[in-house]
């Protein structure tokens, strides 16, 4: 489905009635990252998933991008689906960067914010440098180029082993990426904003759940978020890397499922 918005257009998936959770994927994937998800927590509450702009099959209007842009795309898609109730966040990655500034800037409208494989802090000046490097080499070599530089940092040991299926969808995932949209969203991951300062501010039942073997986003960061975050809860998935989601359905459902439920 597709809905029009001031800057795009911009494809999501809506299933499930109850209490309204916007699903927000990570760089460069696409909202069938959350197939899983989709398929199992429809009974305990809408889901609502996106394709942010420049990714998936939403247009990528010209870019850069910034975190906000994103986020206020967010608020103008609920506003769109005429989603009034509060609705919890999940965002994975890039989608948490996403969430956290959707949380700043339109708060009144979250009422539970999911934090999967995700950081706070901004990018450091060496991130700043490989983000300048990977511009120049999705312009030089394309979509292609990049999936290969992420792909054998985004799973767990165990998932390369076992689930080489998974792998090659992930990979397929992301050369669906627009050469447009990669060019549009890399500077808005380099210049964005530190999100540590808001962590003790967060006045809404938080969850943050990491794979336990991420290699993209080390786990100590989860377990600073929790720490500052007043009202949240960690979860650690074994057997996971960068996307417990995908890696590990059962028990990244289990962990949300329960969240959900105590709200
Ligand atoms: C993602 O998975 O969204 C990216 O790895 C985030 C990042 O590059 O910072």
């Amino acid at each position: 489905m597709r809905v029009k918005l001031t800057q795009l257009s911009m494809a999501h998936d809506d299933m499930g009635s109850r209490a309204p959770v916007l699903f927000i994927h990570g760089y460069p994937l696409n909202r069938r990252m959350w197939q899983p998800q989709m398929d199992d927590l429809w009974d305990v509450a809408r889901l609502l998933a996106v394709d942010l702009r420049g990714h998936g099959e939403s247009e990528a209007p010209p870019g850069p991008y910034s975190m906000d842009a994103l986020a206020d795309d967010c608020a103008e898609f609920l506003e769109a689906m005429r989603v009034r109730q509060p609705v919890v966040v999940c965002g994975l990655s890039m989608g948490g960067y996403v969430a956290m500034a959707f949380y700043r800037r339109h708060r009144a409208r979250v009422g539970g914010l999911i934090f999967t494989a995700t950081r706070a802090a901004a990018d450091s000046e060496a991130a700043r440098a490989a983000r300048n490097t990977a511009i120049v080499t999705a312009q030089t070599h394309g979509v292609a180029a990049i999936a290969e530089s992420m792909l054998p940092k985004l799973f767990a040991p165990a998932t390369y082993d076992h689930n080489p299926a998974l792998v090659a969808r992930v990979k397929a995932m992301m050369l669906q990426t627009a050469l447009a949209g990669v060019l549009g969203v890399l500077p808005a991951l380099r210049d964005r904003a530190d999100s540590t300062p808001m962590l003790p501010e967060i006045a809404v039942p938080t969850l943050v759940i990491h794979g336990e073997a991420d290699a993209i986003v080390p786990l100590a960061e989860a377990q600073a978020m929790h720490a500052a975050i007043p009202n949240a809860r960690l979860a650690i998935v074994p057997q996971a890397g960068h996307l417990p989601n995908l890696e590990q359905p059962a028990r990244f459902n289990a962990a949300v499922r329960d969240f959900l439920e105590t709200l």
